[in-house]
């Protein structure tokens, strides 16, 4: 024991917490098997009392009563359940539409999303409720610690924080001891999926257990939002997502609030398997890991976003502006919320996003999400312009070759100087 103690409690950054610094602690607690032994397990350890903070953002099938009343019975001094839905979806999800964010082509983002927030959220009810420490449940390994970590120093650089599982080596099994072993309630046991699942409004995340085995196509007890293509109906569906300046206002014509908007984006989309994602993944950690998503109203409305964005921007802006959404991907990935380079994107995806207005229709069928129809005051677009035949006066046929003959000039200087004979050839 003295052994773990001492690896458990040494401390190498400057915001961790001693021992005897630690009075109370506010534990984000989720109600799983890793926050409900570290609620028992922080009280017995470092001998202090514990606030529980529980924060709603849009996971389904989430029943706050029961998760409260567990914290309580675990000692808990109180449990706070605050329903951040609609700040979540109007100051974290919006933003990463505006964005059309993706981090390596494929994650849409939504744990990145929500770190910041419960950080927030755990640093406010810390000082509302007298906590000199924040404990959370991630591991050493990924990278919630760090977009939670960063996220609490940056706010309240006098907070501390404790993160027990990166110290307690305690595996699955010795976790399920310890709480039998301390009245902790165990539930499922042994026949839930051994997956490490992470969820909110915007998706759905399974990693570990078989997902680990990259050589394998994920087994199908994986999927419990979407439904798998092959069984998802054969009739394709058409939803129609409308935009006033880059903000998803409604669908099929009907006016939506964000939440309700893309809960129910993700609920047609789950129907038509729209939104599985197998990712290989760089954490900003160094480990590669292997995620399965299911982003259905990601999809959907990411989908619709870009096209849109993409019918009202100019070559120039369609040209630049995936650099930024990448960068701005990266930077909420790596658990960067406060960086202010992320402010000066903001206020560039914003600027763009002004002339996002209008409908796009996308085609959901068998897992496919595809834009099949688009209508904006803005598009730069006018088919009388573009049609075939004799165009008007406004486009000049005629004037096409001078064009060509100016734009391909350093080009085709180059190529011929790099390709001309030498002398002596
Ligand atoms: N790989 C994603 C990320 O880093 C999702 C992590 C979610 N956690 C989980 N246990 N499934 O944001």
């Amino acid at each position: 024991m003295a052994d773990t103690q001492r690896r458990t409690l040494s401390k190498t950054a400057s915001y961790e917490a001693e021992p005897g610094e630690v009075g109370r602690v506010l534990l984000l607690y989720s109600g799983g098997l890793d926050t409900s032994v570290m609620l028992k397990w922080i009280q017995d350890e470092y001998e202090a009392e514990v606030v529980a903070l529980t924060v709603n953002l849009g996971q389904p099938d989430e029943d706050y009563e029961v998760i409260r009343g567990k914290a309580l019975q675990l000692g808990a001094l109180d449990c706070h359940v605050v329903d951040a839905r609609e700040e979540f979806a109007r100051d974290y999800v919006l933003p990463a539409i505006k964005a059309n964010a993706l981090y390596g082509g494929g994650y849409p983002l939504f744990t990145a999303l929500g770190r910041p927030l419960i950080a927030k959220l755990a640093v406010e009810y810390a000082r509302r409720t007298e906590c000199d420490t924040i404990a959370h449940g991630c591991t050493g390994k990924g990278n919630d610690q760090v977009r939670i970590e960063s996220t609490v120093i940056a706010l309240d650089p006098a907070m501390k924080i404790i993160a027990p599982v990166r110290g307690w080596q305690m595996g699955r099994e010795e976790e399920i001891a310890y709480a039998r072993e301390h009245g902790i309630p165990v539930k499922g046991g042994t026949e839930t999926p051994p997956y490490s699942i992470d969820d909110n409004l915007w998706g759905r995340s399974s990693e570990g257990g078989p997902i680990e085995d990259i050589a394998e196509p994920p087994r199908d007890d994986v999927f419990q939002l979407v439904t798998r293509p092959e069984e998802a109906p054969d009739e394709p569906e058409d939803v129609k997502v409308g935009f006033e300046r880059g903000v998803p206002v409604s669908l099929n014509g009907e006016s939506l609030a964000l939440v309700e908007l893309l809960e129910r984006a993700g609920a047609i989309g789950a129907r038509h398997g729209a939104g599985i994602v197998d990712h290989i993944e760089d954490r900003i950690v160094g480990l590669k890991v292997r995620d399965i998503y299911e982003v259905p109203a990601a999809a959907i409305i990411l989908s619709a976003h870009k096209e849109l964005e993409k019918l009202v921007g100019t070559i120039h802006q369609n040209t630049f502006k995936p650099r930024l959404d990448e960068h701005w991907a990266y930077l909420v990935y790596a658990g960067l919320w406060y960086e202010p380079l992320l402010g000066d994107l903001n206020a560039f995806m914003d600027a763009v996003n002004e002339q996002v207005t209008g409908e796009v229709t996308v085609r959901l069928f068998k897992g496919s999400v595809r834009p099949v129809a688009r209508r904006s005051p803005n598009a730069l677009y006018d088919p009388a312009l573009a049609g075939f035949g004799e165009s008007g006066g406004l486009f000049s046929q005629q004037a096409s070759p001078g064009f060509i003959e100016i734009w391909s000039l350093q080009s085709r200087m180059a190529y011929n100087i790099r390709n001309r004979e030498t002398e002596d050839e």
